[in-house]
């Protein structure tokens, strides 16, 4: 038996390689990336190496490493970019597919986000086709609601009547469409999993994968540290920089710790890899509690001491920050509108007896937010 996993060099992907490799059934594990098989397989091993924490589960046994086989692949190339041997080989005997790699870029071009999530899980499925008794496992996102904001998101809800907020929600709508169809068509099992946004508490040294929130701290850190990298605060008068940010000030946002996510995937799978019969399980991995915005302030006023950030429904004459800010980020603050709670009766059944997440509260956030690790790293 062997397992085939996409989105292995990623930074939830690597986690669930990592657990894969600790299990004791010690089956074969097919890494599909880009990149030759020698360069994936330095960079998978980077990944997974670096994860070393309390919470990324037991040592790897010594064979770990022998146990996998890389294999170049790339989502947007017709049948991955592999000959129909190729693709057989890959399939071969597997038991369980994860397609973890997806293109996650908020606002990205259209075409590449598309041929990425959508044509890209396509490919996957055809090779799933030659693997008739695997069960999969397509890693989504709570964000397919897209722009029902308010709300109890139940896990077999899909629809975009709402619309949604970027083209990343609806390609992984679309692709979360695409799966239901082919489990329908082909008598196949699947379990779609969607988790919230995922945190960690430590940034990942340059060269391995990133948390999304590092995008956002580039952004603070661009907009508030001196360019030669000195002290945490540059204010403004009187030693402080008021920021006003437009959005709903009572919205509230789920966030996940990242390792919580992976131990409960693992679950989640394995419950779905032992039911019978076909079709689609969907199970949200959120947080049983939301993040409010006044956590996420206090969490940064941590870090950036002279910041005095607000949320508003609009932002009158914005000062030079707040241009920047709206203009560089203001596709993520339409996520400040969320006011919805997401329903976790799947997830508590599959995960059992896994203790529930600990609060992403002030200290947590304000260790996610905290690129000067990442930094002194980057500059030594
Ligand atoms: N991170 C979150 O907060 C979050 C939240 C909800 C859902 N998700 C979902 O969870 C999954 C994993 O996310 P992540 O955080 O691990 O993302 P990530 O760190 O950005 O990793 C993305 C992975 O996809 C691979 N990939 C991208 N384009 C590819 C292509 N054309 N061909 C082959 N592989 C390709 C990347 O490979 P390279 O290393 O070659 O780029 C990488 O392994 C995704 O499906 C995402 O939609 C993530």
């Amino acid at each position: 038996m062997s397992v085939v996993i996409t989105g292995a060099t990623g930074f939830l992907g690597s986690r669930v390689l990592r657990h894969l490799l600790a299990e004791e059934t010690r089956e074969r594990v097919t890494v599909l990336g880009r990149g030759s098989p020698e360069s994936l397989r330095e960079r998978v091993q980077a990944a997974v190496g670096w994860l070393d924490g309390p919470h990324d589960g037991p040592p790897l046994p010594p064979d770990a490493w022998q146990r996998v086989r890389c294999v170049g692949a790339d989502l947007t190339r017709p049948a991955l970019g592999l000959t129909p041997e190729e693709l057989t080989a890959a399939a071969d005997g597997a038991a369980q597919v994860w397609h973890c790699a997806a293109q996650l870029h908020l606002a990205g071009d259209q075409s590449a986000l598309f041929s990425t999530n959508v044509r890209g899980t396509r490919a996957v499925l055809d090779l799933a086709d030659r693997a008739p008794d695997a069960h999969l496992v397509f890693v989504s996102t709570a964000f397919v609601a897209g722009r029902r904001d308010a709300g109890h998101i139940m896990e077999d809800d899909l629809s975009d009547a709402d619309g949604f907020h970027t083209r990343y929600e609806e390609t992984k709508y679309t692709a979360e469409r695409m799966i239901r169809a082919w489990t329908a068509a082909k008598g196949r099992r699947a379990t779609i999993a969607r988790p919230s946004l995922l945190v960690a508490d430590r940034s990942a040294p340059a060269g391995l994968p990133a948390q999304p929130l590092d995008y956002v701290s580039r952004l603070v850190d661009d907009a508030l540290l001196p360019r030669s990298g000195g002290p945490l605060v540059r204010p403004l008068r009187g030693g402080v920089l008021p920021l006003r940010l437009q959005g709903d000030p009572h919205g509230a946002m789920n966030l996940l710790q990242v390792d919580y996510a992976a131990a409960a995937l693992m679950r989640v799978a394995a419950a779905g890899r032992a039911r019978t019969g076909a079709g689609v399980r969907t199970v949200h991995i959120t947080h049983p509690r939301e993040v409010t915005f006044p956590t996420a302030r206090e969490a940064l006023a941590t870090l950036y001491p002279g910041l005095r950030l607000t949320v508003v429904p609009a932002v009158r004459n914005p000062s030079r920050y707040e241009a920047l800010v709206l203009q560089h980020a203001g596709h993520l603050l339409d996520f400040s509108a969320q006011r919805r709670t997401y329903d976790r009766t799947h997830l508590r059944e599959d995960v059992g007896d896994l203790p529930e997440p600990p609060d992403v509260d002030a200290a947590y956030l304000s260790r996610a937010f905290d690129r000067r690790d990442a930094r002194r790293r980057a500059a030594v």
